[in-house]
């Protein structure tokens, strides 16, 4: 990782302030002076600050049960963050490091997964990965067994090169489907329906991989080490 960021992730300074550290000379990685904020270092490598050992702090795992009328962005727009989420009862520090692993849309619900490390959000992330996500689908036409046919081969969406990817639909009743997907295209199963003559009306996620949705919504937990060492597989 960047130098500047793996300062920013062992210490409590804000990013001018890693600015001017790097700045001021003040950081040796292996012994060697570097003034470079975007310098490459790696975990195990030695870095100091005015001689004091450098460690970043551990990686962090969460779930949480997103709202309706919040956003999977680090900034707040028209609507707020669901990060603010983790700050209301001050149990989180450092929110800032945090992203949304797989966003859900503004209207959407359900289970988000939120991490400071990038390399596991990637294999979330990753279409190759065949990470399903699993949707609870409310539709405003009946569902046929035609579209179930049809999104089990493959549904060309506007503006892509290829096919979906094969996606399974278990029918709950004649307007309500859970649906599982291994990849995550802008606003995907809104177009997939779209594409077919049918409408989104509620969307809600309840699982992505073996990590099911179990708290109530506005709420979030840590991951157990199982659930996170199961995107490694
Ligand atoms: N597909 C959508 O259309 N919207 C979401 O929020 C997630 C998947």
């Amino acid at each position: 990782m960047r130098l500047d960021k793996f300062i920013a992730k062992s210490t409590t300074l804000n990013k001018q302030q890693v600015i001017v550290v790097i700045q001021a000379e003040k950081i040796l990685v292996n012994n060697i002076l570097i003034t470079d904020c975007a310098f490459q270092v790696h975990e195990n490598n030695h870095v100091t600050l005015e001689g004091r050992l450098l460690k970043t702090r551990p990686f962090r795992y969460l779930l949480m049960h997103k709202p309706a009328h919040t956003i999977c962005s680090n900034i707040d727009e028209v609507y707020p963050s669901a990060l603010n989420l983790l700050k209301l009862n001050n149990d989180i520090e450092h929110v800032s490091e945090l992203h949304i692993a797989g966003r859900l849309d503004v209207d959407t619900t359900g289970l988000i997964l939120i991490t400071d490390d990038g390399r596991w959000t990637f294999n979330i992330t990753l279409p190759t990965n065949n990470c399903s996500k699993i949707y609870r689908v409310n539709l405003s036409k009946v569902i046929t067994q035609d579209i179930v046919k049809r999104f089990a081969e493959g549904i060309q969406l506007q503006g892509e090169a290829n096919l979906t990817l094969p996606a399974f639909i278990e029918v709950i009743n004649s307007k309500e489907v859970l649906l599982t997907l291994t990849e995550g295209k802008f606003h995907q199963v809104k177009r997939m329906f779209s594409a077919v003559g049918n409408r989104v009306v509620k969307l809600h996620r309840e699982q992505i991989g073996d990590v099911k949705l179990d708290v109530a919504a506005g709420k979030w937990r840590y991951l157990t080490p199982l659930e996170i060492n199961s995107f490694y597989k």
